[in-house]
C-alpha cells in the first residue's frame, strides 16, 4: 500500500511544501481519486461559464500532475500552459501530454512569466493550507491584464484562516477586482472536505 499525503499536507510550513509533493507525487493521483476529489471540475466549470473563448489559452498555476489541466480540458479549453514549483510533479503533468507549455520555477524567483501574457489564470487546489503561501494571490493577480479572469479554490482549512478570504474581500472592496463567481461545495468527499470556488476579473 502506498504512503499516504493528504493528512500530513494540512499541517506543512510553506517551507517543505516542494519536499512534500515530490514524495507525494508518485501517489498523489490515485489518493486524491479515492478522495473524490472534484474541485478541479467545479474550477473548470465556473470558468467554462465565464470565458465563452475557449481557444483562450488558460495557465494552470501549480498545475501538480496535470488534474486541473485536464479539467480545463475536459470542459472545453482548447490551449492550457502549466507552472509549478515541483519537478517530480510537473514530470508526471508532461508524462501526460495535457499541457500546451510547462515550466517549473522556484517559488524565491517567482513564474518566469510577463504581465498580461495570459487572461485567464487558474489556481485550483493551491493556495493555502498544504501548498502555496498567501502572497501567490497578488502575484497571479499582477501577472493578469484588466479584465483578465482569476479562477481558485480555498479548502475548509484554508477558509479556518481568515486572512484568505479577506485577501479577496481587500480586492473587492477597493474595486481592484469583481467576484462573478463563489460557491461552496464538495472538495474531498471521502475527507469529508469541501472548499470555495471563486472567479474574480481584474478591474
Ligand atoms: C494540492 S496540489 C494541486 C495540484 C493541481 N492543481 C490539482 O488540482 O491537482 C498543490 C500544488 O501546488 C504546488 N505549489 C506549492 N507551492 C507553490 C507555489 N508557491 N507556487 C506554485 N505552485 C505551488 C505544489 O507543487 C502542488 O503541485
Amino acid at each position: 500500500m502506498s504512503t499516504k499525503f493528504l493528512n500530513q499536507a494540512y499541517g506543512i510550513s510553506t517551507m517543505d511544501s516542494r519536499d512534500l509533493y515530490t514524495a507525494w507525487s508518485d501517489s498523489y493521483d490515485q489518493e486524491v481519486h479515492e478522495n473524490g476529489y472534484v474541485t478541479p471540475l467545479r474550477v473548470a466549470e465556473a470558468l467554462d461559464r465565464h470565458v465563452l473563448d475557449k481557444n483562450t489559452t488558460v495557465l494552470d498555476y501549480g498545475c501538480g500532475t496535470g488534474l486541473s489541466g485536464q479539467a480545463l480540458l475536459n470542459v472545453g479549453f482548447q490551449a492550457v500552459d502549466g507552472v509549478d514549483v515541483t519537478a517530480a510533479m510537473v514530470d508526471l503533468a508532461r508524462e501526460k501530454g495535457i499541457y500546451r507549455n510547462l515550466d517549473v520555477f522556484s517559488p524565491e524567483d517567482g513564474p518566469n512569466i510577463a504581465e498580461g501574457t495570459y487572461s485567464v489564470i487558474a489556481a485550483i487546489g493551491v493556495i493555502g493550507a498544504g501548498a502555496a503561501p498567501l502572497s501567490v494571490f497578488d502575484t497571479i493577480m499582477d501577472l493578469l491584464p484588466t479584465g483578465g479572469y482569476f479562477a481558485f479554490s480555498f479548502n475548509d482549512h484554508t477558509l479556518e484562516d481568515p486572512a484568505y478570504e479577506h485577501k479577496v474581500l481587500e480586492y473587492t472592496q477597493m474595486k481592484r477586482a469583481q467576484l462573478v463567481f463563489c460557491e461552496y461545495g464538495a472538495h474531498l468527499p471521502g475527507k469529508d472536505m469541501k472548499s470555495n470556488v471563486y472567479v474574480l476579473v481584474k478591474k
